[in-house]
């Protein structure tokens, strides 16, 4: 099919869904770090399929694992146990960053996961209301459209009236005008401040994403996270660490986001680079929580063998070849190079993010910090005809998000970065 043909078909037979670029971008084949579009030229991928290919494009272990427990058992639901569903949770309970033991229930997407963790506070604690973060994002059901607090993103309106949301830690644009060095982390106690005034005092769980992903990778301070999880163990609610693209080592050295702040979650929501692009989603919680998770409900997909055997090898892969040790490495790299950017591009406003998830925050200026979100569909663009793909985000859209696969190497960084101060250049005359 050539290119034409299959954007034509996706602007036809397909809704509710959008591309970047002004021409929308057909990929017909991945490897590894590369994609290869209908036309066959190759793209460096540094975005990953949205934060989901830690491993890169069909990676042949995984490709093997596929294919092998596709050959000998692809369903039979959680009624039936089997070996793939055990042995991945077996896994997970080894590795959740919370108090042990932990188990888990498998769903088909970020989203599902979330709306089990909810579910699970709310049966666990018997209470309901949950207080979420502004400028997170949580998915697409009528609940985590509710959650998220980005109003691109709550098509339809809110839907669950339990949920209320604290102030984002967004220190580049700090919703109090205050500066990092002298807040006392002041957005941290307004998880108090909402909890005290918006909900009956007896809140079921905080959420929240470590880094904000479709928020614009937004980073919060080391002191954020300590200070919330102290507040929310008084008032005994949950803390639900949603690990959706910060988990699986993208931050450094460390399997979840939420280490990287020595918090221990009750509860965490894991998804897309936990099967590397084979849908998934897990909910894994400290086993006191889950064990009080009675009552009928089920996934009819949740814990597919095929899915399952897919994502302990996603997960083996990671450790045998200590790829959240390159993140930090290659992370590290990259983020140097990108300051090192930020000091030739005004329009840089700041770069942020940890290992390979950094994300950079484009404005008109630096004192007016205005957003810049035409600059950042320029880069985008300009990117792409030199061979690279990155992605955007932000309340804003002047958020340009960066998440190669794991894998990658410092001299992938290295062009990345080349092909990014060449992207500014141009969208600065454009
Ligand atoms: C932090 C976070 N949570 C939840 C979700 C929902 O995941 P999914 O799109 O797999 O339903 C996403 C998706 O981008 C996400 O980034």
């Amino acid at each position: 099919m050539t290119r034409a043909e299959i954007v034509e078909k996706y602007r036809k037979y397909l809704y509710g869904v959008s591309t970047y670029y002004k021409e929308p971008l057909p990929f017909v084949r991945g490897e590894g770090k590369w994609l290869q579009d209908a036309d066959g030229r190759r793209y460096l991928d540094f975005f990953g399929g949205i934060v989901t290919v830690a491993l890169g494009h069909c990676e042949p272990r995984v490709v093997a694992a596929l294919e092998k427990q596709a050959r000998t058992l692809q369903h039979v639901s959680t009624l039936f146990p089997t070996i793939p569903i055990g042995e991945l949770a077996e896994k997970l309970a080894e590795i959740f960053p919370g108090d042990k033991p932990a188990k888990s229930f498998f769903t088909n997407s970020g989203t599902e996961a979330i709306e089990t963790a909810i579910l699970t506070a709310r049966v666990h604690t018997q209470r309901t209301e949950v207080v979420a973060l502004r400028h997170g994002y949580h998915g697409r059901t009528m609940l985590s459209m509710s959650l998220t607090a980005h109003s691109g993103w709550r098509l339809g309106g809110v839907h669950d009236g339990s949920i209320r949301h604290a102030m984002a830690p967004y220190c580049y644009r700090c919703p109090l005008g205050l500066k990092p060095e002298s807040c006392g982390t002041a957005c941290a106690q307004d998880v108090e401040e909402v909890i005290k005034t918006t909900t009956s005092g007896r809140p079921a769980a905080y959420i929240a994403e470590p880094i904000m992903g479709v928020g614009g990778f937004i980073t919060p301070p080391k002191d954020y996270f300590p200070t919330v999880a102290e507040i929310v163990r008084r008032y005994d609610a949950l803390f639900i660490a949603d690990e959706v693209q910060t988990g699986w080592g993208r931050t450094g050295r460390k399997w979840f986001g939420i280490e990287q702040y020595g918090v221990k979650p009750d509860i965490i929501v894991a998804a897309k680079s936990l099967g590397n692009g084979h849908p998934i989603g897990a909910t894994v919680a400290r086993a006191a929580i889950a064990d009080s998770f009675k009552g009928s409900t089920i996934a009819t997909f949740g814990g597919n063998p095929v899915t399952m055997a897919v994502a302990r090898t996603v997960v083996d892969i990671i450790e045998k070849d200590r790829l959240a040790d390159n993140a930090a490495v290659v992370g590290g790299h990259l983020r140097a190079r990108l300051d090192g950017l930020a000091e030739k591009h005004p329009a840089m406003g700041e770069v942020r993010g940890m290992g390979l998830m950094q994300g950079v925050e484009l404005v008109k200026d630096r004192k007016s910090k205005e957003p810049a979100p035409q600059a950042a569909a320029a880069v985008l663009e300009s990117a792409k005809d030199h061979g690279l793909i990155i992605g955007k985000g932000g309340l804003y859209g002047n958020v340009l998000r960066i998440s190669p696969p794991l894998t990658v190497t410092t001299e992938d960084a290295d062009q990345a970065a080349d092909v990014l101060d060449k992207a500014f250049g141009e969208a600065a005359k454009a």
